[in-house]
């Protein structure tokens, strides 16, 4: 957080900050003005851009502009399983950007245990949680123990049902900050469909993943994202083999397993 005083400065768990009101004043920002006001909230040690490899790019294009010499910090979850163009594409991000990414790698004891056990393709039989929750939630669980805010591209588009009321800024309840702090999360494409998104990367020439050039919408690890169809929802190539309802990981949704089970179809 910024030393500057700010009385809307969410400066501890305690403190006089109103989340609600913050939130209902950035739900009338654009994404660059959101992320203005993040960087203002927080110092940069303190934030940053949690990055998929996907369309989320948009997000550093935004914050390096609003950043000029200064870069934001930007971490991405390396689950092992990424496809090699996402790879590629996160080389180029790093070029093209001119930073680093801080990639963050799962445990190795627990991926030994589960894929010598279970072996490597487990999430196919028995859902996609427990390898999600070694690969992708404990290292985001690490990363964000030295963080005070990050910042996400949900957008509640990706998923009516599970996305619709994602707020632009929230606390975290999922998961704790530095020092075991509160944690605070912007959403800023939240409110973005995905056209706008698409039209906004192209206008503003920002790389992209060559796996959209593929029929993939929505990108996350190989085994468990494939193309979709025109017309199909963009979460129908996640998690393909399982309800609508379980198409969260945990990142975001903390126990899906709560959520009310419904009937598999077009998550939308
Ligand atoms: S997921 O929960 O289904 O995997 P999704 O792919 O929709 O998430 O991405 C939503 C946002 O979650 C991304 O914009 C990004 O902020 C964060 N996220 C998802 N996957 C990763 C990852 N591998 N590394 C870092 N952030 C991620
Ligand atoms: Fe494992 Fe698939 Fe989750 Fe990646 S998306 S961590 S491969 S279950």
């Amino acid at each position: 957080m910024s030393d500057s005083p700010d009385s809307d400065s969410p400066d501890s768990p305690d403190s006089k900050v109103d989340v609600d009101t913050l939130a209902r004043e950035l739900a009338e920002l654009s994404p660059r003005r959101i992320l203005r006001r993040a960087f203002e909230l927080f110092d940069l040690e303190d934030i940053a851009i949690s990055f998929s490899g996907a369309e989320d790019v948009l997000l550093i294009e935004l914050a390096c502009d609003v950043l000029g010499d200064r870069k934001p910090r930007v971490f991405s979850l390396d689950t092992g399983r990424l496809h090699p163009q996402t790879y590629q594409f996160m080389a180029k991000v790093e070029r093209h950007y001119g930073l680093r990414i801080e990639y963050c790698f799962p445990e190795a004891a627990p991926v030994e245990a589960l894929v010598r056990t279970k072996g490597l393709f487990s999430f196919y039989e028995d859902g996609h949680q427990e390898c999600c929750g070694i690969r992708k939630v404990a290292p985001l669980r690490r990363q964000l123990s030295g963080l005070r805010a990050w910042i996400t591209g949900q957008r509640r588009d990706q998923s009516p049902r599970t996305r619709g009321a994602v707020p632009v800024f929230e606390r975290d309840l999922a998961f704790a900050g530095r020092d075991e702090g509160s944690l605070y999360k912007f959403n800023p494409l939240v409110s973005m469909g995905s056209d706008e998104l698409w039209d906004t990367i192209r206008a503003f020439e920002v790389p992209y993943n060559a796996l959209h050039e593929r029929g993939m919408v929505s990108i996350g690890c190989e085994p468990c994202t494939r193309a979709v169809l025109p017309g199909e929802h963009e979460r129908a190539g996640r998690w393909w083999w399982e309800a609508a309802t379980k198409k969260e990981c945990g990142l975001h949704v903390p126990d899906v397993a709560d959520m009310p089970d419904m009937p598999d179809g077009p998550d939308a």
